[in-house]
Formats: C-alpha cells, sequence, structure tokens
C-alpha cells in the first residue's frame, strides 16, 4: 500500500532551490500543503545524521528529493563528490524516509540509458548509462529500490523551467546577440517542462500506486535543433528582438564536451498515464505557456 499524500499534510523538499524544486514548492503551496524546504546549509542530504534529526523534527508525510549533483561534464572530473550526492545522499533520504514513515519520490534521469535504442525507452529496458552523472544516478535508484518500502523513483528528461538559467533561457540569450547559433542535430529526447513534472509528482503523492520507477516528460521528442528551433520561432511570433539569423544543426563531435550523452533518450510514459489515468501535453504546448510566461511577465533577461 503506498501512503496517499493529501493537501494540508506536510512535505519535505530537499533540493527546493535548484529548478525543478523552485516549480514544485510553489505549486505544494498552492495546493494547501505544508511544507518545509532546507537550503542546502540547512541541510546536506550526504549527512546521515543531520537528515534523520530535520526528517523526525519535520515528520513529513513525503519527502521530495529535488537535490543532485547534476554538473554532467564536470561529474567526470569530480566523480566521487557526484556519487556522494547522487548515490549515498540519496540513500540517506530513502532510509530516513522509512524511519518516519514517509512516502519518498526520488527524481532520476533519462541518462541511465545509454541510448542506443531507438524507440520511446520502458522503465525496466536495461540502464546502462555513459557518463559519471548518469552511473551515480543510477546507483542512487539502485539503492533507494533497495531500502524498498513507499518509494517512487521518477525519471525524467530535459528540464527547463521559471527560476532559473536552463536551455531556453540560454537560447534566447544567444539569439539576441549572436547572428548564429550551433545547436546539436544527433541527440533526441523530450524536453520537460518542470511545473508539468511538479504536477506529476503531486498526482503521484495523492495516488495509492505500485512503489517502482515511473517515467515523466512531456509528450513528443526532438533534438537539441528543433528545441532551438522551436524557441526561437515561439520568441518571434512574440515580438522578441532578436539578431539571429541562422540556426545551423551540428554534430556532438561538433563541441569538446567532457561526458558523453545518449544520442537517443525519449522514455515511455504508458506507465504513469495509465496508472493515473492522465494525459500528458506535448512539448511544444509546455514550451508555448513556458514563452508565454516568460515573455509576459519579462522574465527574459
Ligand atoms: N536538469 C535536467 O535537465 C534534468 C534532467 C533529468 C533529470 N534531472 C534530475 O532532476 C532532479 C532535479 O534537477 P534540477 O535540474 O532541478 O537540479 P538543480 O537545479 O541542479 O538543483 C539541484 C539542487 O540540489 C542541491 N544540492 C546539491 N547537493 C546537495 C546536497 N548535498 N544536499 C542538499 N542539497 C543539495 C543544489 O544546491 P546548490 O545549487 O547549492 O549546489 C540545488 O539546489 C535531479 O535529480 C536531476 O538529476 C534533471
Amino acid at each position: 500500500m503506498s501512503k496517499v499524500v493529501i493537501p494540508g499534510q506536510m512535505v519535505l523538499v530537499v533540493g527546493a532551490a535548484g529548478m525543478l524544486g523552485s516549480a514544485l514548492v510553489p505549486l505544494l503551496l498552492k495546493d494547501g500543503y505544508e511544507v518545509v524546504a532546507p537550503s542546502i546549509s540547512e541541510l546536506d542530504i550526504t549527512d546521515l545524521q543531520a537528515t534523520r534529526v530535520l526528517v523526525r523534527g519535520v515528520a513529513p508525510s513525503a519527502i521530495v528529493n529535488c537535490a543532485a549533483y547534476t554538473a554532467v561534464d564536470k561529474a567526470e572530473d569530480e566523480r566521487t563528490k557526484a556519487e556522494l550526492i547522487n548515490s549515498e545522499g540519496a540513500a540517506n533520504i530513502a532510509r530516513t524516509a522509512q524511519e518516519a514513515g514517509a512516502k519518498f519520490i526520488h527524481i532520476s534521469t533519462d541518462f541511465v540509458f545509454d541510448g542506443k535504442k531507438n524507440t520511446p525507452y520502458e522503465e525496466d529496458d536495461e540502464a546502462s548509462p555513459l557518463g559519471v552523472y548518469g552511473s551515480s544516478k543510477l546507483a542512487g535508484e539502485q539503492r533507494v529500490q533497495a531500502f524498498g518500502g513507499d518509494f517512487f523513483i521518477v525519471r525524467t528528461s530535459w528540464l527547463y523551467g521559471q527560476g532559473n538559467e536552463n536551455f531556453v533561457t540560454k537560447i534566447a540569450e544567444r539569439a539576441k546577440s549572436l547572428k548564429e547559433l550551433q545547436v546539436v542535430f544527433d541527440q533526441v529526447g523530450t524536453p520537460t517542462y518542470t511545473l508539468d513534472l511538479a504536477e506529476a509528482i503531486v498526482n503521484l503523492m495523492q495516488r495509492d500506486l505500485e512503489s517502482g520507477i515511473y517515467h515523466f516528460s512531456n509528450e513528443g521528442l526532438a533534438s537539441w535543433y528543433d528545441f532551438a528551433v522551436a524557441i526561437v520561432d515561439g520568441l518571434k511570433r512574440r515580438d522578441v528582438v532578436l539578431s539571429v539569423e541562422t540556426i545551423k544543426p551540428v554534430l556532438s563531435s561538433a563541441f569538446k564536451r567532457l561526458a558523453t550523452r545518449p544520442p537517443y533518450s525519449v522514455m515511455d510514459k504508458t506507465k504513469y498515464k495509465d496508472s493515473l489515468g492522465l494525459t500528458i501535453r506535448n512539448w511544444n504546448e509546455a514550451l508555448s505557456f513556458y514563452l508565454d510566461d516568460i515573455v509576459r511577465n519579462g522574465r527574459l533577461k
């Protein structure tokens, strides 16, 4: 039996200052949840004792772990740190969630896959990460699963959203100052709006579902090039003044990067949709909503 966590109950959000946390905390508050959202200086998840003390004090009904080491390239040089946060840290929260009888929602990534498939990845497809970030996240998943109990691992991909610099804001910034953008077209995945993922997390919190892994992203697929074209077109349609004249599709090999990315990381969301009886909007529709928000509210620098 999975705990049903409803408005009025206490939710602990770890990693709340990050991109996903910035979307999740306001949504939980709007929905009427009590929320405790410690900063990294108030809770370092790699410290088991500190995590235990905080979780005992807060006594949450649910814990959402948005905290992670997310610097994909830097992780190649900082394996120990990435593993400490993404594996040990995840295990510390899983352990303390279980001790507190809290429902645990842990966020993971499409980077656990090597991208050799050309059809959407299902939850039980073999994970075979290409880099340190992906392998540290996979290790975290395995530690969370080993504790068992009332847990949900939500794998997601290509996040963007309010509050933090992300691919959309970076492309917008460059399109304002450069005549040509070069964007890779040989990596295909699904952009995911943090607000839609935050809603999915709340949906999982509120249902009595089987514990395990669930894939969630927006629907559809795109290369980074397709995504960049959609961002620039969307900004032009909203009368944002841009300098960019050409968006050039290039191979990943055009950019020297420490970590190899999966060439294909589209995920199958059937399990999420069927379990909850919900549909998911297409990435283009979600992007349009986000562009409306940042253009209308002057959040575009
Ligand atoms: N971003 C993506 O495109 C993407 C794609 C797929 C999956 N994901 C997964 O989605 C989740 C959320 O990602 P995100 O993009 O929101 O990440 P993010 O913006 O990098 O935020 C992560 C947060 O975790 C905090 N943190 C790092 N180490 C910590 C520690 N030891 N104790 C407590 N907090 C710590 C960070 O604090 P500091 O900033 O102070 O270090 C930051 O506030 C992660 O699990 C990530 O792996 C992300």
